[in-house]
């Protein structure tokens, strides 16, 4: 069933509507996911006419898919609001707004409000939407709120206080676009839906999983919001951390929001916490000097605009996690992600135990450890390495060979973009890719205390990697130390 709603988005003149809203709200049009009952709202500070936000809206797309839309019957289902946070008169011509497309449309009451606005509004906007009686509806109201969900544990506390208040946990839908990811919704079929992997996933066949997240780009125009934040409020706390929660959860009972966010929670919950004189042995920290991108020359995260020339934030980090649980004891996850690193790519590598014994020593003197290793992005798909028979060789040689499946290589397929589902499963009511309080306080709890000694501590040797590399030396002494090594594997087929 097509869902029938208005979506009013805070903060439409800026960045993440243009670039991923508008288009994925454009692709699920064409693909008949969204019937005519639907209109979008837009609101933002910047005064503009219904015309002139509509022209917003075609460039967004336009330029998202490289070509000209025929006519004008998607935009015409946008609508602008030019708005300021704090005034009732703004709140109260929306709601009025709200309740003429209603009509128009047919929603039937449903809105979703979808915060992509600056986060110290996010608190205001809700009560104030409340205050104003534009969550009061005969449909569904629904709350879409961007990260940074808080700063802290604290914050993010005192943030959900604030739009609890207003809307029940079942209302919100906190966004983590990893969680919309083709690859990152496919590691729980791969690993319940295949007969072959679940009885090795944990400790007696495991060695250690590997999650490395890499960027090319550099801090861009969000120096500002960066420099405050960090590559572990970034990246660490949201998006890895899922990631993780969703490589060692147990299988859910049943495949309902419920019983998988409860296991993923778990996971979360059973992190080994990292007391403030262990964070220099599980975690390191990296800032790219100068260096090369793509052939080009690009200068250090201190010379970015609107960052402190004298700044202490970490742009990499990469740690080793422990799972406290019968499933995962002793297997370290190690986890690594930066800016202006050598590709954009993030993968997860599982690497398997070694073969009891090597019966190929005399010619072998190692024998490569089984694989499997899930392409998130670019190149989606998995891959498994495997060992075989050197061919045209005595079966003494072995040689190492790969099982490999390229999801976004078959022919016409085009694989969602993250909003795209993401957006869809929220005005469907299905949460299941949305992140439940409990995991985000789980999260800041892991998280805090590396922040915290981070931010007490001035690291004295940054800048400490090159713009174009893999990051510091650090983050390789930390795997040698168990005996390990990052794994450079590019996709057999890019
Ligand atoms: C965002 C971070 O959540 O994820 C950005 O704020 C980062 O700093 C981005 O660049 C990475 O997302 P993706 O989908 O490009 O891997």
């Amino acid at each position: 069933m097509n869902p029938k709603s208005i979506i009013v988005i805070f903060g439409a003149t800026g960045d993440l509507a243009k670039r991923k809203l508008f288009p994925s709200l454009y692709r699920l049009y064409e693909k008949g996911h969204l019937n005519e009952q639907f209109a979008v709202v837009g609101v933002a500070r910047r005064p503009l006419s219904a015309d002139e936000f509509r022209n917003y809206v075609r460039d967004s797309v336009e330029t998202a898919f490289h070509q000209k839309l025929a006519d004008g019957r998607f935009t015409s289902h946008f609508y602008y609001h030019p708005f300021d946070v704090t005034e009732a008169e703004s709140y109260q011509r929306l709601k009025s707004l709200l309740e003429q497309l209603d009509g128009t449309y047919k929603t039937e009451g449903n809105r979703i409000f979808y915060l992509a606005m600056a986060p110290e509004f996010f608190g205001t906007v809700t009560s104030r939407l409340q205050s104003e009686g534009l969550t009061e509806t005969h449909g569904f109201k629904r709350l879409v709120i961007e990260k940074p969900f808080g700063h802290d544990l604290a914050s993010a506390e005192k943030l959900n206080d604030e739009i609890r208040r207003v809307f029940s946990e079942r209302e919100i839908y906190r966004i983590d676009h990893y969680l919309g990811k083709e690859m990152v919704q496919n590691i729980e079929v791969i690993r319940f839906s295949n007969a072959i992997f679940e009885p090795l996933w944990n400790n007696r066949f495991i060695a250690n999983i590997q999650i490395t997240s890499s960027e090319t780009l550099g801090v861009e125009d969000r120096g500002r919001y960066y420099d405050h934040s960090g590559a572990l409020r970034d990246m660490v706390q949201n998006h890895m951390l899922q990631m993780v929660a969703l490589l060692a959860m147990e299988p859910p009972i049943k495949l309902t929001t419920d019983d998988i966010r409860h296991e993923k929670v778990k996971v979360l919950r059973a992190l080994r916490p990292i007391a403030h004189d262990e964070v220099d042995r599980y975690f390191v920290r990296g800032q790219y000097g100068r260096g090369v991108i793509h052939g080009k020359n690009v200068p250090a995260y201190r010379e970015e605009p609107n960052v402190d020339p004298d700044s202490n934030t970490e742009t990499f980090v990469a740690g080793k996690l422990l799972i406290d649980n019968f499933r995962w004891a002793g297997v370290p996850f190690y986890i690594r992600t930066g800016k202006r690193m050598a590709e954009k790519s993030t993968k997860i590598v599982v690497q398997f135990k070694d073969v009891p014994m090597n019966l190929y020593y005399r010619t072998n003197e190692t024998i490569a450890p089984n694989l499997l290793v899930i392409h998130i992005q670019p190149d989606e798909g998995i891959t498994l390495h495997l060992n075989g028979k050197k061919t045209g060789e005595s079966t003494t040689i072995t040689a190492p060979f790969q099982l490999d499946y390229c999801n976004n290589c078959i022919d016409g397929i085009n694989t969602p973009e993250a909003y795209e589902k993401l957006l869809y499963d929220c005005m469907r009511g299905d949460a299941t890719n949305f992140t439940h309080w409990d995991e985000v306080a789980a999260s800041w709890q892991f998280v805090d205390p590396i922040s915290e000694v981070w931010a007490n501590t001035k690291a004295s040797d940054f800048p400490n990697y090159a713009a174009g590399s893999m990051g510091p030396a650090a983050a390789d002494e930390l795997l040698k130390k168990d005996g390990f090594h990052w794994w450079p594997i590019e996709h057999p087929r890019s």
